[in-house]
């Protein structure tokens, strides 16, 4: 892949303005890797101006406007100048009930927008057990990928997160990852052989410095979506450079 590793941090609901700031000062980025940091929506207008990150979402309103008490829409996400917006996070399906449905109608409103949706996949330890993984991912991609081939085309981002892994110090290995990301790749190529080319497909689930390196070497791994470990600016320097230097 002729593209930079793409590594962004997923803050979830932590942090404070002062501790961004903090975290903005201390983090620091390889040149060929591209760091995007998605802090809560409050936050995000902290990022304009960072010269080592771009800024993410965690979640945008599917609506443009209208009465949607406590939304945030991608028009006003672009008004910050957010880059990167992620989509169908588990925490966000299991949590919040969002469904393949609504997650594609936010991929899309982000689009609209010209911010990169990264549409997060990823199958429960139950759906793994019983060998369901591949029918479960090829499904939350598929609706996606029925929108009309300039729209995929644009630029997006796949994040094969495997809910058993996220937030658990249980990361799937390096090998379990790529089979699987080929997969995606697949699917994608199924599709559309450019498309599939283009879209980068990243891991994500308990990643940490020490991990980062042999994810980062598989050949279908592009790059990684970190949660607890981006939290500290040293370890989230430690995965960019184990990715800058794959
Ligand atoms: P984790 O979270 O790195 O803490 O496992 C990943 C994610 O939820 O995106």
């Amino acid at each position: 892949m002729s593209q930079k590793p793409l590594v962004i941090a997923n803050f979830k609901l932590h942090g404070t303005a002062s501790s961004l700031e903090k975290w903005c000062r201390n983090f620091d980025a390889p040149a060929d890797v591209i760091a995007v940091v998605c802090p809560s929506y409050p936050y995000l207008g902290l990022l304009e101006g960072q010269k080592n990150v771009l800024s993410g979402a965690q979640n945008v309103a599917s609506y443009e406007e209208g009465a949607y008490t406590g939304e945030v829409s991608a028009a006003m996400l672009q008004d910050l100048h957010v880059q990167y917006g992620l989509v169908g996070h588990s925490e966000r399906r299991a949590l919040f009930n969002e469904t393949d449905e609504w997650i594609v109608k936010k991929a899309e409103a982000l689009m609209r927008h010209h911010i990169v949706p990264v549409l997060c996949v990823g199958e429960t330890q139950e759906e793994r057990k019983a060998s369901q993984t591949f029918q479960v991912i090829e499904r939350q991609l598929s609706l996606f990928l029925q929108q009309p081939t300039e729209v995929l085309l644009k630029t997006w981002v796949v994040a094969y997160e495997p809910v058993w892994a996220i937030g658990t110090g249980l990361a799937a290995t390096p090998q379990l990852a790529d089979e699987v990301h080929a997969f995606i790749r697949k699917v994608l190529a199924e599709k559309n052989k450019d498309m599939a080319q283009s879209v980068q497909i990243l891991y994500g689930g308990s990643v940490k410095p020490d991990n980062a390196a042999a994810l980062a070497e598989m050949p279908h791994i592009d790059g990684a979506l970190v949660g607890g470990a981006s939290l500290d600016p040293q370890s989230f320097s430690k995965i960019c450079r184990a990715f800058s230097a794959s």
